[in-house]
């Protein structure tokens, strides 16, 4: 090859790798992306969160779930918020979306945002941002929101049930539906540290105290005093009653999660499923010791990755003016 082709070639690469970098460059999120477009929104984002966790701080907890929902389903795109229309049944009413609650934070929210900026802050971003402000309300950690997240405009109840694991998942089906989301093992129990916070339906768990395998029996692998003290609670079929994931500090952020479920008392099976990987026993039994010291830091991480999950960017998708709808 001649010097001028060798340099052509190379001058070539250079010019791919630019453009494969650009376009890489656009499908990542960035600290401040509102900076210039709308430099008051995380402001108002704030302000708004704090109106309402200051008056009714257990809302923190299903505005957390509904973060990890709307990644778990179609990326962060805030499909989770989608209201169902004539002829589509939207995520927002799958079974899983039981408890799904404080839809009103976000659209108080995003009205203010509105008001201010017009069009330019969208509804998964504000998602992203009221998840983080209710957690570090109530004690949780803090973590720099990376935004840039653009919405999306379709939502299917059936996806969630198919991307959402399900409260009996073993810890083969739940490391999997993480991995298949780009999350690892790490984030997987660390991530599950959101039950720290929060309430269940009996329902998403009664299988385990009254009819395990059919035989009429419990779940072995619940503390079998845990199992009389649930059986008080929630009834067979009892759907309505509700009971605190970690009993006594339901409220606020903390790291006796891990304790539970060293105890065994982790309310689901996904819960105590993270007993049955070396790696994932490794990281319950380390913070049932120090009751969560650096869980926080952990949490914040897994956080910021899982905010990532299947975003849109650029010029995909759009900026929804409600959040509810998709724009006409
Ligand atoms: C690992 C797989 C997971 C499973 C199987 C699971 C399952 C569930 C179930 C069944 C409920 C109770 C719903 C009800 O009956 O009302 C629940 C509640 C909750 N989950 Fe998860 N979850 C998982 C991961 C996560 C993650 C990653 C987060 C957030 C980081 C999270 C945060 C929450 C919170 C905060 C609540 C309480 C909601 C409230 O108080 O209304 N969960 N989860
Ligand atoms: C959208 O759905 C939410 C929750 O399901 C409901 O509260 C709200 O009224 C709906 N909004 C409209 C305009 O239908
Ligand atoms: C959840 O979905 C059910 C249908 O599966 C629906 O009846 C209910 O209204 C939904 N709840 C919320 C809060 O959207
Ligand atoms: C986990 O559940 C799947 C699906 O029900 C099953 O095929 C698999 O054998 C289970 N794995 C373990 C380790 O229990
Ligand atoms: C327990 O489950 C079995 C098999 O599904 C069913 O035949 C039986 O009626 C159930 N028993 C109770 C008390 O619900």
């Amino acid at each position: 090859m001649s010097s001028q082709k060798l340099f052509s070639a190379f001058f070539l690469q250079v010019i791919l790798a630019t453009l494969v970098l650009g376009v890489a460059n656009v499908q990542c999120l960035k600290l401040g992306f509102y900076k210039k477009t709308c430099p008051a929104a995380e402001d108002i984002v704030r302000k708004t969160t704090a109106q309402y966790i200051s008056k009714a701080p257990t809302l923190a907890a299903p505005l957390l779930r509904m973060h990890f929902h709307d990644c778990f389903v179609r990326g962060c795109d805030g499909s989770v918020l989608l209201n169902s229309t004539k002829n589509n049944q939207a995520e927002k009413d799958a079974i899983p979306n039981l408890s799904l609650r404080g839809y009103h934070v976000i659209d108080a929210a995003k009205s203010a945002v509105e008001k201010k900026c017009p069009g330019v802050v969208s509804c998964a971003d504000i998602l992203a941002l009221v998840a983080r402000d209710a957690v570090s309300m109530i004690n949780g950690p803090y973590w720099k929101v990376p935004t840039g997240r653009r919405d999306g405009k379709v939502s299917v109840a059936l996806e969630a049930l198919i991307n959402l694991p399900p409260p009996f998942a073993n810890i083969t089906q739940l490391k999997s539906m993480f991995h298949s989301k780009g999350l690892s093992v790490k984030d997987l129990v660390v991530l599950s540290g959101g039950h720290t916070i929060g309430i269940s339906h009996c329902s998403s768990f009664t299988n385990r105290l009254y009819n395990f395998t059919g035989k009429g029996d419990t779940d072995p692998s619940m503390d079998p005093n845990y199992v009389i003290q649930l059986k008080k609670k929630c009834r067979p079929g009892d759907v309505t009653t509700i009971v605190e994931m970690d009993p006594g500090s339901f409220k606020t952020f903390d790291g006796d999660y891990y304790t539970m479920v060293a105890k065994r008392r982790g309310l689901f099976q996904s819960d105590v499923a993270l007993l049955d990987d070396v790696q994932t026993r490794k990281y319950v039994k380390l913070h049932s010791f120090s009751h969560g010291k650096s869980f926080g830091k952990d949490f914040a991480a897994s956080m910021v990755k899982m905010g990532k999950v299947g975003v849109l960017t650029g010029k995909a998708g759009g900026i929804r003016k409600y959040c509810a709808f998709v724009n006409k």
